[in-house]
């Protein structure tokens, strides 16, 4: 009996989308709701805490709650929902069944917050207890996925980024569990060494979040621009060069083989970044719809945050403070501003599908994905956000280069504090507008 024909989606071809291959909507939506709570209480840790968590980022228990809040409370559980709703529709699989997602959830969402809880409290019980949940959520998310991917009959490039960021997600979270036992027991030989850490630091940020978006936006920017997708090639190419370097990098560090060749190893993975840059450009220059809605206005900002963020991570090497503001500018800069600009379309789509198959009548009308939810609200926690997310790099930055050294009204406690307000008002229009357009009906 032979099995479902499988098929590559050639580059020039349409790509077939099928909404009909969801998962229940909960799945989705409920992961998104979780990670939207993580932010908010991220922006209010960050405000409460100030400048404590702007402070020496290693073994700074506010810093590694905040850090982890955000990494699995938000941007994870966000991306855990994304996965079970995009890899079905995208590759033509099987969706994952309702109440295996529920579980499987639930249990990720529990170990993070104890993570979470103890990282803040330093409680070496809660940290491993927490860590090791999140591990088997995981294990048991790509488990699902793949199960996901293994019915596809139609593979895309994003599919494959997909396929990738998986393993990197769980090498993050088990070399992070490896760490949390060492932190909690101490068996690593030099307490001070920060290969390890940079190992997780490393595959955690390229290989999970920066590799899944750059995999994703092959797939939704040129739906949401209309324009152009690259060559399959080039995405594979930045794919292989992606992985191979990160991969390379994190076995280096572990191995604590000379300097030279971890630098080599990220120079690929670089290389990888120069391409994707390229096609985005390209992407960018062939769009037919000229001005950027605010998805993509989003997006592009996210992409402007990357440049900076690598170059300040990268120059960490030399001068270990500017790593604060290098996380910031690639978390909440990069990451979470591309994630709440792809929120912008996946949610809105989402809830009018739900809405369209289940019409009392055919004819019964529906809102279009923007009068869903108010544009002027949505427009405003943008610019906060972006403020936001600007001022405290700015501020962080400052806090790195020593300006802020003399007492004053300008200490960074203040300006920490200050800088942050922005963006908790940003998240909170944001969240309110997606809460707008869960509550969206038809209209007559
Ligand atoms: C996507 C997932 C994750 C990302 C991106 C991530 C990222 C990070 C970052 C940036 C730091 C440095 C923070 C600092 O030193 O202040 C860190 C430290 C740490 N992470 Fe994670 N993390 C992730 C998941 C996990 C998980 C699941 C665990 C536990 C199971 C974990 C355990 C740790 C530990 C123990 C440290 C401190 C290590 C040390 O300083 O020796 N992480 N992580």
């Amino acid at each position: 009996m032979s099995g479902p024909r499988k098929r590559a989606a050639s580059p020039g071809a349409p790509q077939i989308i099928d909404p009909a291959k969801s998962p229940p909507l909960y799945v989705p939506i409920g992961m998104v709701l979780a990670g939207l709570v993580g932010l908010l209480a991220l922006q209010a840790l960050i405000i409460y805490k100030a400048p404590m968590i702007f402070g020496p980022f290693r073994f700074n228990p506010a810093a590694l709650a905040a850090v982890h809040l955000f990494t699995l409370g938000f941007a994870t559980s966000v991306m855990v929902g994304a996965f079970h709703q995009i890899t079905p529709v995208m590759l033509l699989g099987r969706p994952v069944e309702g109440r295996w997602a529920l579980l499987q959830g639930a249990a990720y969402l529990a170990g993070s917050w104890s993570l979470v809880w103890g990282f803040y409290h330093s409680a070496g019980p809660w940290i491993t207890a927490g860590g090791t949940l999140v591990v088997l959520a995981l294990l048991v998310f790509a488990l699902l996925v793949v199960r996901a991917m293994r019915s596809a009959t139609q593979w895309t490039v994003a599919g494959r980024f997909m396929a990738m960021a998986l393993s990197f997600v769980l090498g993050t979270a088990i070399w992070g569990l490896v760490l949390a036992f060492n932190l909690r027991f101490g068996f690593l030989p030099n307490s001070l060494d920060y290969s390890p850490l940079g190992a997780h630091v490393l595959v955690g940020l390229g290989g999970w979040f920066m590799l899944t978006i750059f995999g994703v936006s092959y797939q939704l920017f040129p739906m949401f621009a209309l324009t152009n997708r690259p060559g399959g090639a080039s995405g594979h190419i930045v794919l292989g060069l992606l992985a191979a370097g990160l991969w390379s990098a994190f076995l280096a560090l572990l191995l604590h083989l000379p300097a030279p060749v971890t630098a080599a190893c990220l120079l690929v993975a670089a290389a990888g970044t120069v391409r994707y840059a390229a096609d985005f450009f390209g992407m960018m220059r062939q769009r037919r719809r000229p001005e950027l809605d605010l998805s993509m206005r989003y997006g592009v900002t996210a992409l402007a945050f990357l440049a900076p963020a690598a170059a300040l991570l990268l120059l960490s090497v030399w001068h270990r403070p500017l790593a604060v503001p290098g996380a910031w500018l690639f978390l909440m800069g990069f990451v979470a501003t591309m994630i709440l600009g792809m929120l912008y379309k996946i949610v809105p789509f989402l809830v009018w599908h739900f809405l369209m198959k289940h019409r009392r009548t055919k004819t019964q009308r529906l809102p279009k994905l923007d009068e869903m939810f108010s544009q002027g609200a949505a427009k405003a926690g943008y610019l906060s956000w972006t403020a936001g997310v600007l001022l405290t790099g700015l501020v962080l930055l400052g806090g790195a280069l020593g300006w802020w050294d003399a007492p004053g009204w300008w200490e960074a406690r203040y300006l920490a504090r200050g800088s942050a307000i922005p963006n908790l008002i940003g998240s909170l229009l944001f969240t309110g507008t997606i809460l707008q357009v869960l509550r969206a009906r038809p209209l007559d």
